[in-house]
């Protein structure tokens, strides 16, 4: 296809603001996928994706589209790029739309313009996307169509008029919106005999298929049987099959400029095909990639530990497996002294340790642990060597001159009557306020600087409590700032227990461990001899429980001699031994960990 007759595009919109309901319509309407075929969400194709309704991976559809009518009908090609709409995979973001030369932006219609959708519509912005604003859901009776298109116009800086209003679920609008794209969104351009580049926007994992990689071609062309290379590692692959989706997989003869399709060529490792990487052709080798390329770097760290040790040899192998399909996914092996062997592993983000963990349940059948999750440190000792730290526990005694930890930059969008609650918030985490807009009189759009660690496990959550759930919240990586941390240790019987050793703000060390002090108390049982549970800043003691001894006589509930009765007891006894772990002479239930370990 010339590239005159293609528009690329994505959607860009909150969670629930009906992205895949309008996806779907427009391939009905383009008549890509058929009326029996149609399912909902046609396009989230993962179990996990469709049960938490959240998109994580991003693909692309090609549906032809005509505009005009009777003789005078020009054809055209639309390419929806989907992108994932969480914090976590804002990089995947920044790719997908990187392919795009417009993005319709989709606002509720009952809801207005939600801070996610605020960052994505500014990362397109700096993309020079074209923007097409569209209120969806106006069959709802809670729409207030002309209210907020206002506010879009005033975001964008177009008329009120321009906003388009559409619904996915009645169908109405969207044929109006099909056209728009065509007249308004430009046509790729791109050197059609400079040599080959295409950006990979998405790469998954398929268990038949190996790899298959989504592209879009900036220049050249790219055809089946042709040697292709990758440019970051300079690793050759042939191709053996190019095509475009439509909705399902088609080979094609090869994919030209401005075109987006996929690429499979019997790799078997996402992290042979990144995101962002440009591919080009072997024989005649493009001079300069594509720009944006950036490796995913893990902003979470968690130790995750099989409940019943001899599943280690099982999670290995599944963390083997997930890796092919998850190029963010890092991990080493690593022992903690209360819970044996496991895997510290790292993360984009608290959503997608969730979703790891989900799977490594669900999909391989493990039980498993984790640890409180930690960001990464960088700290720098007197001497000048410098020590990354991704788990606290080896964080390093001695003489430390600086410690660096990640920042954010943040975006809140909530109704005004709740500033002051939330610069309350923000400032306990140790936020500063780096400008305030309003979008209306009644909305506020604030923007803060916060550390990773502050925000990363119940910020979401403490914000919407103090906002009635009015409050929406996106943030993007802003490098590190320097920051008076320590490590607290916890300590039974003078033993330090690893696993719930936290790197803090001294401010907050004591509060952190009496808070842990307190958990373990009653959490673990009470043994034969009194134990201490004591909370530690090096060697200073900052907070100091005990567990009371008894003395444990199980077979005192036994009178006189039933002897069967006795052993039954003793090894019932040993039985529960089996589920507790030792800590020095302590004895642990497996069960104390996990309640302590998780965050409520
Ligand atoms: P994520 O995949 O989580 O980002 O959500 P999404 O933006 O794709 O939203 P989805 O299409 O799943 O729609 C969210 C909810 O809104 C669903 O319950 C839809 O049925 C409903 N919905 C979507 N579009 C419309 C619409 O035009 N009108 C009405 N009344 N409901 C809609």
């Amino acid at each position: 296809t010339p590239p005159q007759q293609i528009r690329n595009f994505c959607i860009i919109a909150h969670i629930d603001h009906g992205k895949s309901t309008l996806a779907d319509r427009m391939l009905q309407i383009t008549e890509v996928v058929q009326p029996r075929d149609m399912r909902a969400q046609y396009l989230d194709r993962m179990d996990i994706e469709r049960e938490r309704g959240i998109t994580i991976k991003s693909q692309a559809v090609r549906m032809p589209w005509a505009l005009g009518e009777g003789k005078e009908q020009e054809s055209f090609i639309l390419n929806m790029i989907d992108t994932p709409g969480h914090v976590d995979f804002t990089y995947e973001v920044s790719r997908s739309l990187a392919a795009c030369e417009g993005a319709v932006l989709l606002v509720d219609a009952a809801q207005g313009i939600e801070a996610q959708t605020l960052a994505n519509l500014y990362l397109a912005m700096e993309n020079d996307l074209t923007i097409i604003p569209v209120l969806n859901k106006i069959d709802l009776p809670a729409a207030q169509p002309e209210k907020y298109a206002e506010e879009i116009a005033g975001l964008i800086g177009c008329e009120p008029e321009d906003v388009l209003k559409v619904s996915g679920k009645t169908g109405e609008g969207v044929a109006e919106l099909l056209d728009v794209i065509v007249e308004q969104v430009p046509a790729p351009e791109g050197d059609a005999d400079a040599p080959a580049r295409a950006m990979i926007f998405d790469s998954v994992y398929d268990t038949y298929r190996g790899v298959v990689t989504y592209v879009r071609v900036v220049d050249g062309q790219l055809s089946p049987r042709e040697k292709i290379q990758m440019m970051s590692t300079g690793a050759t692959h042939e191709l053996l099959e190019i095509g475009v989706i439509s909705p399902e997989p088609k080979p094609t003869k090869g994919l030209g400029v401005g075109e987006t399709g996929y690429l499979i060529t019997g790799v078997k490792d996402v992290r042979q095909s990144k995101v962002g990487d440009t591919v080009t052709a072997q024989n005649r080798p493009a001079e300069e990639p594509i720009g944006g390329y950036k490796d995913p770097a893990p902003m979470v760290f968690s130790g995750l530990y099989p409940i019943d040790g001899s599943d280690y040899p099982v999670l290995r192998d599944a963390l083997d497996k997930l890796k092919l399909n998850d190029a963010a996914l890092v991990y080493e092996p690593e022992t903690s002294v209360a819970l044996g062997f496991g895997f510290r592993v790292g993360f984009l983000g608290m959503l997608h340790l969730e979703i790891v963990r989900e799977r490594l349940e669900r999909e391989f059948n493990l039980e498993l642990i984790s640890t409180m999750p930690n960001v990464v440190y960088t700290v720098t000792m007197e001497d000048g060597a410098e020590i990354v730290v991704t788990n606290p526990s080896e964080f390093p005694a001695g003489k430390v001159r600086s410690i660096t930890e990640p920042v954010v930059k943040a975006t809140i969008l909530a109704p005004s009557e709740f500033i002051g609650s939330i610069m309350e918030l923000c400032q306990s985490r140790r936020g500063t306020l780096g400008g305030m807009d309003y979008l209306s009189e009644e909305r506020v759009e604030m923007r803060y600087t916060l550390p990773l660690a502050e925000i990363v496990f119940d910020f979401f959550d403490h914000l919407k409590s103090r906002t009635k759930g009015y409050a929406s919240f996106e943030y993007s990586e802003a490098g590190h700032q320097e920051a008076d941390l320590v490590k607290v240790d916890i300590l039974l019987q003078g033993d330090q227990v690893d696993a719930f050793s936290s790197v803090v703000h001294k401010d907050k060390a004591y509060a952190y461990g009496v808070e842990m002090a307190g958990k373990l108390k009653e959490l673990i049982p009470r043994q034969q001899f009194e134990v201490p549970i004591q909370a530690a800043v090096g060697s200073r003691i900052i907070a100091r429980e005990t567990i009371r001894a008894i003395r444990k006589d199980v077979l005192s509930k036994c009178y006189g001699g039933d002897i069967s009765r006795k052993r039954k007891l003793l090894e019932k006894q040993k039985e529960g031994k089996k589920r507790m772990k030792m800590v020095g002479t302590v004895e642990i239930p497996q069960e104390a960990f996990i309640a302590a370990l998780s965050q409520d």
